[in-house]
């Protein structure tokens, strides 16, 4: 195989480019006015089917701290945070995403978000009481792709619990660490959330230009959120810091011993793109949360973007393990702001899963000819 056009390739096997342009034949206008200073995401609203289901995964087993609850609703965070909460879980009747929820740098950043979703023809709704306990004014949008964006800077702060290590457990969670969202034209994607401020950290690409996922942040780490390829909107998966390494295994070592292990879609493993160490579970409604820890800093203004070779079998998992293809394919179903599931359309690209694994797919370890040890796996 050729090097992707015109980038440098590192010793690590991925390229790097100083910029990461964004070619798309369908592009979402860029709006005239400045779009909202965002921080980081906040938080993000779930919608289960069983309540007390889900109380036992998020709270008895990995640990999340209740800050509030009733009988319909539990706000949780996790032990660094000092706002109200992180995940909030509602019931309802269709398991799905309510909002992604991101904090801006002021007040004043509202008014931004009204303007640039409004010029956009998008649906907004402001609270200035909040859309959930514990947040103030707030703007929910319907956006260009989707899906439900939240923005709120006022908010109720609580204990930050840190430094409370009688209250952890081996697999303590203690950051949310970011988003995951499916679209069917990834470049659309992230050149509106280009738009909307963010900055490419690491793509997957092929030698065509194809984007099959992109990475992208606010504050400075891998990043906020990522646009995955496939049928949406959907949610691929939200997901939370740990510490150590030893933490996420010791999650799968107590998910074993609860039987649960089921729970377990994908890892525990070391990422290529991130290089973040990695587990992927599944809530009781499906809903799929990645244990996550140790990326790296991307705080300097010429942080080089990295693109990765779709073919590389390294990209995905570092050890070279196949992915599943349930984490190719399922996701969930995202809201719109009178609570319906919107319409899953079907995505527009080629499959990452197609071209690398299967039957008409390929990919490599080494990329010289006679000598690319893929390992495929069994899980096929
Ligand atoms: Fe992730």
């Amino acid at each position: 195989m050729s090097e992707l056009k015109g980038r440098e390739k590192t010793s690590s096997g991925f390229y790097v480019t100083k910029e990461a342009p964004i070619v798309t034949d369908n592009p979402v206008p860029t709006p005239s006015v400045p779009a909202p200073d965002i921080l980081r995401c906040a938080y993000m609203e779930l919608v289960v089917t069983d309540l007390a289901k889900s109380r036992e995964f998020y709270v008895d087993v990995l640990g999340l701290t209740v800050t509030e609850e009733d009988e319909n609703t539990i706000y949780l965070r996790s032990l660094e945070e000092f706002i109200h909460h992180n995940l909030v879980l509602r019931k309802g009747d269709v398991a799905a995403v309510a909002a992604f929820s991101y904090r801006v740098r002021s007040p004043e950043e509202l008014d931004k978000a009204v303007a640039f979703y409004t010029e956009l023809g998008c649906r907004v709704e402001r609270r200035t009481e909040g859309f959930t306990k514990g947040i103030g004014d707030s703007v929910r949008v319907e956006d260009p792709l989707g899906f439900p964006y939240e923005f709120f800077y006022d908010v109720e702060h609580v204990e930050r619990l840190a430094w409370r290590y009688d209250l952890y457990t081996p697999g303590a969670l203690v950051r949310l660490d970011h988003f995951n969202q499916i679209t069917p034209d990834v470049p659309r994607a992230v050149k509106f959330m280009q738009d909307l401020g963010f900055r490419v950290t690491e793509d997957i690409q092929d030698e065509e230009g194809t984007v099959y996922a992109a990475w992208m942040r606010r504050k400075p780490t891998v990043h906020d959120t990522a646009m995955t390829g496939g049928d949406g909107p959907r949610m691929h998966h939200v997901a939370f810091s740990t510490h150590e390494k030893h933490n996420i295994l010791a999650i799968c070592d107590k998910l074993g011993a609860l039987r649960m292990s089921d729970r377990i879609e994908r890892g525990p493993g070391r990422h290529g793109v991130s290089n973040a160490f990695y587990l992927y579970i599944l809530d009781p409604d499906g809903h799929r949360v990645e244990i996550y820890t140790q990326d790296y800093y991307t705080g300097d203004p010429d942080n080089p973007v990295v693109t990765w070779d779709v073919h590389d079998n390294q990209r995905r998992d570092w050890w070279g393990n196949p992915v599943v293809p349930s984490w190719y394919t399922n996701g969930s179903l995202v809201l719109d702001l009178d609570g319906n599931p919107r319409e899953v359309v079907a995505g527009t690209d080629a499959s990452e899963m197609a071209v690398t694994i299967g039957a008409d797919g390929f990919s490599y370890t080494r990329d010289e000819e006679g000598d690319k040890g893929f390992k495929l796996g069994n899980t096929l």
